[in-house]
């Protein structure tokens, strides 16, 4: 009897303490969230920077959904805070990167630094002008690619053989260029990319793709 008074005694301080504790702690999270996120790795800023100056910008353009938003992009800044560019917010590594609509013309060739941003996981640059270039060789350098959107962008020539390595791909849009699958990348692609969920190659030509035998056909 007596422990149980005690014990109702002592309760109510346990919740003082419980509440001081508490807030303690949420003073302890704030503060670390003062902290300043890491800023931009330095080999992505370059590779960006030099991105930037392979291309130039479609000034006679002009439409309300179009901006040039490498105009922002400053050696000066973290480039973290650029327009287009998001960043992994506990390594600072560059994670995204939509540069659609941004009025962009020039060729994407073999040696582009936009392969070196090996972190990026989503790459926009639906909407540009790449000059019919053809998207080159060695975009599986993008290892941790899950989105990729080339829609509208002017590439012409063969869909690089290597897209097929891209196996973390969740959405593939290739859709409105003058682009075509030779004849056994496009298996390679249907059979590697498991994740894939949203597929889109409208006004891609098919014509040389190898239909895949169904087994019922092979055993004729
Ligand atoms: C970059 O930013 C700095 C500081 O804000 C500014 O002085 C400079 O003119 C900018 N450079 C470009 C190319 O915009
Ligand atoms: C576009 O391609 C043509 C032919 O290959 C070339 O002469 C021209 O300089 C390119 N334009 C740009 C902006 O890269
Ligand atoms: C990248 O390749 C293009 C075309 O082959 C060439 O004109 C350019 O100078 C190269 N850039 C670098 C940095 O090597
Ligand atoms: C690709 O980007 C364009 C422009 O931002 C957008 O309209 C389109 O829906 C995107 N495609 C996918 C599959 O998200
Ligand atoms: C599938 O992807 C893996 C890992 O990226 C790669 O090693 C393999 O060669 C790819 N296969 C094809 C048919 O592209
Ligand atoms: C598609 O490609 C084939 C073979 O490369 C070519 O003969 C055909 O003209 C192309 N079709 C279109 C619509 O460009």
């Amino acid at each position: 009897m007596r422990d149980f008074i005690k014990f109702r005694k002592i309760h109510p301080l346990i919740l003082v303490l419980f509440l001081l504790s508490s807030i303690i702690c949420s003073l302890c999270l704030s503060s670390s969230s003062l902290n300043p996120t890491p800023l931009c790795l330095p080999n992505d800023k370059s590779a960006l920077l030099q991105f930037k100056n392979t291309m130039s910008i479609d000034d006679s353009f002009s439409d309300i959904n179009y901006y040039p938003k490498t105009n922002s992009w400053n050696e000066s800044t973290d480039c973290c805070s650029w327009e287009g560019v998001s960043c992994d917010k506990a390594t600072g590594q560059v994670i995204g990167l939509d540069l659609s609509c941004s009025l962009l013309v020039g060729s994407l060739h073999p040696n582009t630094t936009l392969f070196h941003l090996q972190g990026l996981k989503r790459l926009n640059l639906a909407h540009n002008n790449f000059n019919d270039s053809s998207i080159p060789f060695g975009l599986s350098q993008l290892v941790s690619l899950k989105d990729l959107n080339l829609s509208f962008s002017s590439f012409s020539g063969l869909i690089p053989s290597d897209i097929s390595f891209l196996t973390k791909l969740t959405s593939l849009d290739l859709s409105e260029n003058d682009q075509s699958f030779d004849s056994h990348s496009f298996e390679k692609l249907t059979r590697n990319l498991s994740e894939l969920d949203n597929l889109f190659l409208d006004s891609v030509n098919m014509s040389d793709v190898v239909p895949t035998p169904s087994k019922t056909c092979l055993h004729l």
